[in-house]
């Protein structure tokens, strides 16, 4: 299962899912290359510490209903990587529906909240700024709808009184580098259907 990963950050959870594939845990998932649209981010640094191909994209600027020449570029790279499945680790952007739809739905994406609870930007805060007392983190597949695709997995962290935000933030981060390396392996093994996109 040809699998292509999409982000800007530090690049913890691609690092994870290159961990996995080291050890043989990620199943007939093979991660084929990285693309970032931050030239500096880590995730490059990661997948080339890796050995795998690692390539800054350029800014990844369109809105989310139309799609400019960075949507092509962007599209074209990927698809020249003839991808089954597509993991969005830290994507900071949002997608097109062009190139949503282009994909056909093999799109998954990590988010650091317990869907359909904080979606959007700093999930982690608006969790800890609520006050709940259990949060975690969730696989679902890319739709048009910003994090709201069908929910493929989660993971859950309980917040104690003894935590603080960063304190939550790693535990978060820790769910999920466990979470993102079992659901691609479980859609390698055919666990998870593909869904029609929304
Ligand atoms: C993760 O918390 C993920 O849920 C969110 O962005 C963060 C990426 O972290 N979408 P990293 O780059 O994998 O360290």
């Amino acid at each position: 299962m040809r699998t292509v990963i999409l982000g800007s950050g530090t690049g913890s959870n691609c690092k994870s899912l290159l961990e996995s594939q080291a050890s043989n845990n990620l199943g007939s998932a093979k991660i084929v290359a990285i693309f970032s649209d931050i030239e500096d981010s880590g995730i490059l640094e990661v997948g080339r510490h890796f050995g795998i191909k690692s390539v800054y994209l350029g800014p990844y600027n369109i809105s989310s209903d139309t799609h400019g020449e960075s949507d092509h570029e962007w599209i074209s790279a990927v698809d020249q990587e003839k991808p089954d499945l597509i993991v969005l680790a830290g994507f900071m952007r949002i997608l097109s529906s062009y190139f949503i739809n282009f994909f056909g739905s093999r799109i998954i994406n990590l988010h650091p909240s317990l869907l359909p609870s904080f979606k959007g930007l700093n999930a982690i805060n608006q969790a800890w700024d609520e006050g709940v007392k259990i949060t975690g983190c969730t696989v679902h597949w890319v739709s048009r709808h910003l994090d709201m695709g069908k929910i493929i997995d989660q993971r859950a962290v309980r917040i104690s009184s003894e935590d603080s935000l960063d304190s939550l933030i790693r535990k978060v981060h820790i769910a999920e580098h466990f979470l993102l390396p079992t659901v691609v392996e479980n859609i390698a093994k055919g666990t998870h259907t593909f869904p029609y996109c929304d």
